[in-house]
């Protein structure tokens, strides 16, 4: 029987553009978490006998976090639970599990690339039935609730079993734990010609894929080992960890750095790559070769018609403001609409909703398309497996003969991470404080034509955005943006985006910090940079 619990509300469960995302001590307070997903469902409608999905990266406060969401749905109303076995969901199978499913939503638990265990980070998320994060509405909504919140509904029983397949009843509501890898291997299955990636690999090519403890190390052994053959020895730190083996995991070049080390060392592989947390990031490397987001977003959509998934066509491509112009390029040349939208995968949900666009990314390591509505790591990964089968080709010859064909889009971010809040803030006001003046005037060599904050406007549902990142737009296609970031859980984060774009095939071998050197000190002199965060240097330079 349901049981109706008093609660006292907490003033801090606004959920950011990822979820709800604190420590695990945080969490850990009392009614903490039961608070958040009582007021979800109290703003929620309709979903009396509906599905819920659940699952979550694996990260400690994980399993806990489940039992606690089961009994809550039930004593809600939800007619169905659907749970990946161990309590794993990657962040894009849950998102394909909710829309093959037809649930009412899902919740994701993760805080992403941040570190996992008693003394690091946890996350919920809530995601519609497309698939897709909540909008703004919905989110807000939440968070209102919370600060009333009085009482909350749990049934009571045992917890359930996740660590082996079957069915369970509790209350009027079915559990089932399903098997968290199958649907989403099919998918993959379905978009990409998985027996010309078998043959590649059979054939010599070598791979080399870091888990890096977290969630998509089981789809890894299951797609890359017993589907596609590549080697056991070929897949790194496949075992899901609660603290990710200590590290944190983020596929960039300084957190994945033994996989860098090794696609950079004697006897590379033609191929390496990785995956964050929960799943949805990707890193692509070739052997003494760094692909970056952005150039990997441009050309997966210049080679879509290597995977018989995208074989037909794409409709449009869709990219977030500081992700480099390296798609525009080719959506100009090959005729298709490309649209800009602020930072934050939430944005391209309504485009791809609207059949507007196929393929989308962001230089955060993210890229995806309308096959879920999250971005998807091992989909990135075997995009380019498949676009490597078809092609035969080194992954730096693709890219250098893609440069030739495009131009290049030398491209650059500089993160400044754990600057007190206060400080960031100052910074980002000085900056756009000088706006009025630059215009037109000449700053890194170049003749600064705008300079703004970003605004969207969404051509699907009218809602705008704004505030979304400063922009110095030089008129030869140059471009440095400042933005804050939204999802750090300590400080500030300052982000500085560089880009550069080179149409002479003869000038594209540059190392791309010296190619950005002039714009990067320029930057570095209009924030006043050194003397207003006492750093020389970025935390992390992509
Ligand atoms: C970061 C990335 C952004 C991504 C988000 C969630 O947000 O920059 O592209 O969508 O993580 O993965 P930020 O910290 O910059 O706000
Ligand atoms: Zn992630």
């Amino acid at each position: 029987m349901p049981h109706a619990h008093p609660t006292q509300p907490y003033d801090d469960q606004r959920p950011g553009t990822s979820g709800l995302r604190k420590k695990v001590k945080h969490f850990q307070q009392k009614n903490y978490l039961h608070n958040f997903v009582q007021s979800l469902f109290d703003v929620l409608d309709g979903y009396a006998g509906a599905t819920l999905v659940v699952g979550g990266d694996g990260r400690y406060f994980n399993r806990e976090a489940i039992q606690i969401i089961i009994k809550m749905a039930a004593a809600n109303g939800f007619g169905r639970l659907l749970v990946g076995k161990g309590g794993i969901l990657s962040t894009p199978a849950a998102s394909h599990i909710i829309r093959k499913h037809g649930a009412f939503g899902g919740l994701i638990l993760s805080a992403s690339h941040n570190p996992g265990g008693p003394d690091a980070d946890f996350g919920i998320k809530y995601n519609c039935g497309n698939g897709g994060p909540a909008p703004e509405a919905i989110t807000e909504a939440i968070f209102a609730r919370s600060q009333a919140i009085t009482s909350y509904a749990m049934a009571e029983g045992e917890d359930i079993p996740l660590d082996t397949l079957g069915s369970h009843q509790l209350g009027a509501m079915t559990i089932e734990v399903i098997d968290p890898v199958a649907d989403y291997a099919d998918l993959m299955e379905s978009l990409f010609d998985f027996d010309a990636i078998r043959d590649l690999l059979a054939g010599g090519f070598t791979l080399l894929f870091d888990a890096m403890h977290a969630v998509t190390g089981p789809y890894a052994v299951e797609i890359l080992h017993r589907r596609l053959g590549a080697t056991k020895e070929s897949l790194l730190n496949c075992t899901p960890k609660e603290d990710f083996g200590g590290g944190h995991p983020d596929p960039n070049l300084t957190y994945a750095k033994a996989l860098v080390d090794r696609m950079f060392g004697d006897r590379a592989p033609d191929f390496g790559a990785a995956s964050d947390g929960d799943g949805d990031r990707n890193m692509v490397l070739g052997n003494h070769f760094f692909v970056t987001p952005s150039d990997s977003l441009a050309l997966l959509a210049a080679n879509a018609e290597c995977a018989p998934g995208y074989r037909d066509g794409i409709a449009g491509v869709a990219r977030s403001m500081p992700t480099s112009g390296a798609v525009d390029q080719v959506a100009k040349a090959l005729g298709m609409e490309c649209f800009e939208t602020p930072t934050g995968w939430k944005f391209f949900g309504n485009l791809m909703d609207a059949g507007r666009v196929t393929l989308c990314g962001e230089e955060s390591f993210g890229t995806g398309s309308n096959h879920v509505r999250e971005k998807d790591g091992l989909w990135a990964v075997l995009f380019w497996l498949n676009i490597l089968a078809a092609r035969r080709q080194s992954v730096a010859e693709i890219v250098r003969r893609h440069w030739a064909r495009f131009g290049r889009n030398y491209y650059s971010r500089h993160d400044y991470e754990g600057v007190e809040s206060g400080v960031a803030h100052d910074l980002m006001a000085h900056i756009e404080g000088q706006f009025a003046t630059l215009r037109g005037t000449t700053l890194a060599g170049r003749t600064v034509r705008t300079c703004d904050n970003f605004s969207y406007t969404d051509p699907v549902d009218g809602s705008t955005s704004s505030k979304q990142g400063l922009r110095i737009l030089f008129d030869d296609g140059a471009r440095i943006i400042f933005r804050l970031s939204g999802t750090g859980t300590v400080g500030a984060t300052i982000r500085i985006y560089f880009e550069a774009f080179e149409p002479d095939k003869n000038r594209h071998n540059l190392d791309a910090q010296s190619a950005l050197a002039d714009l990067i000190a320029a930057a570095s002199e209009l924030a006043e940079l050194r003397s207003r965060t006492g750093r020389s240097q970025p935390t992390v330079i992509t």
